[in-house]
């Protein structure tokens, strides 16, 4: 639903950020995903879209687009030739809306990694959102007393540091529980966009997911100092997005690992990690007790090295049906059972883009049920994906064949005894492994 109910005069466009350089990719996504929606106005990393009318759009329809960072419904620009009268006319345009925070973020500037370029929180941005903070209140605006911001940074830090011994930590950042609430009503937010100094786009989104309770998508986390590559941001995010709860002793495979930022990350929440990965790892990673580095390509490595992990990422720089092969050859193993995976998916040419429903497709047909997209705030020209409820393709779950009190069917019962004897099998392997 768009919200209607509670919208004195509801939104007729949707507004959409993304990264410099993705924003054909997320017209195409748009185009496929949501084909009502028409193109209207945009600059670079900034697009919006018109609703036609009699149009409904659920209000997490960005749920579904990777390339979009931030989304939701768009009330239009502001006028005024200062910034106070830009900031009044925020909440004029907010109007009646029951908004209990907002968002204030720069439109993107360059594509990120040029001349060092990060995408992110501006001084500017931030002192034009005091701006507008100071005006709530005589706008009878009553917002909440901590910013959407600390909030889910409070949220994501609720968890002790781990404390594994040898374990190199850093620093230890658990995922929330999305969606993120205040005393259990989801947040509606008014978003600000500054598109230019003087040209600010105004709107708003319901909290449905961790990335829409960042403000502008941005997750805020800075890189500890210590920590070998820009990778660690890119897999402290993936983790944060994806809602994968990685527990201390879990094993995790991570192929393309040098030098070793992402496993610094993986090693600091606990985990063993194996790193899959020809080139040299970082003294600080291949020190520590608990990781292990196979100095080989993914395909040279024996398939029972992998027996028993739990999680599988991967950071290869190839194309991405290359890595999937890689990673297909592991999953498909019979002593493989994993938890999850996060994959790093390079798109070497844009045109790659509209290939990602196949990629995920490709990645359902190994048995992964729940399997999404997204392009991080700390990825370049790549994608991330998370990959979660594996179950054996074409095995049926026991209660599909008649619950728990009947026998089920012939096929059935084949399928749990596959089931179960694959598992013995993980069982005596990872058993073997670990005895080693
Ligand atoms: C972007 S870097 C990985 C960064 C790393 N995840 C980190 O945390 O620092 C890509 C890596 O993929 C490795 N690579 C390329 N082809 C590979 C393959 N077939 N198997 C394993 N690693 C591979 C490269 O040697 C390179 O170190």
């Amino acid at each position: 639903m768009q919200d209607t109910a509670e919208m004195p005069d509801p939104a007729s466009f949707v507004f959409a950020t993304c990264q410099i350089g993705a924003e054909q990719a997320l017209k195409r996504e748009i185009a496929r995903e949501w084909p009502d929606l028409r193109f209207a106005f945009s600059r670079s990393g900034f697009l919006t879209f018109k609703i036609p009318p009699a149009t409904e759009l659920p209000g997490d329809f960005g749920s579904k687009l990777a390339f979009a960072r931030a989304t939701g419904f768009c009330l239009g620009a502001v006028s005024g030739s200062s910034e106070i009268e830009r900031a009044d006319s925020v909440w004029r345009l907010i109007g009646e809306r029951p908004v209990s925070d907002i968002h204030v973020w720069p439109r993107d500037r360059f594509t990120p990694g040029f001349r060092d370029y990060e995408p992110g929180m501006t001084g500017e941005s931030i002192e034009i959102e005091n701006l507008i903070r100071a005006q709530a209140a005589s706008h009878g605006r009553n917002l909440s007393p901590s910013s959407n911001l600390q909030f889910a940074i409070c949220n994501l830090q609720s968890f002790p540091e781990s404390k594994r011994a040898g374990s190199s930590v850093i620093s230890r950042q658990d995922p929330p529980c999305p969606p993120l609430r205040r005393g259990g009503e989801v947040d509606l937010i008014a978003d600000v966009i500054i598109v230019t100094p003087d040209e600010w786009w105004v709107g708003y989104h319901r909290v449905h997911s961790i990335p829409s309770s960042w403000p502008g998508g941005f997750c805020a986390i800075e890189l500890p100092p210590g920590a070998v590559s820009r990778a660690w941001l890119k897999m402290c995010e993936a983790v944060l997005w994806s809602g994968f709860r990685l527990k201390a002793g879990q094993r995790c495979l991570e192929i393309g690992a040098a030098p070793g930022g992402a496993s610094q990350y993986l090693l600091s929440c606990g985990l063993d990690v194996i790193g899959v990965d020809p080139a040299e790892m970082d003294p600080a990673v291949i020190g520590n007790p608990n990781f292990r580095h196979i100095r080989k390509r993914a395909k040279e490595v024996p398939r029972k090295e992998f027996v028993g992990v739990d999680w599988l990422t991967s950071d290869v720089n190839l194309p991405p049906n290359y890595t999937l092969d890689a990673v297909k050859a592991i999953v498909q193993h019979s002593g493989v059972r994993l938890i999850g995976m996060l994959l790093t998916l390079k798109l070497v040419d844009w045109s790659l883009a509209d290939e990602v429903p196949k990629y995920l497709e490709r990645i359902r047909s190994w048995g992964f049920r729940e399997v999404r997209a997204r392009q991080l705030h700390h990825n370049r020209q790549e994608i991330c994906v998370a990959a979660s409820g594996f179950k054996i393709p074409g095995a049926k779950p026991l209660h599909a064949a008649g619950g728990r009190f009947r026998r089920g069917t012939k096929s059935s019962r084949k399928d749990a005894k596959t089931q179960r004897r694959r598992d013995a099998a993980i069982e005596r392997m990872t058993k073997k492994t670990k005895d080693r």
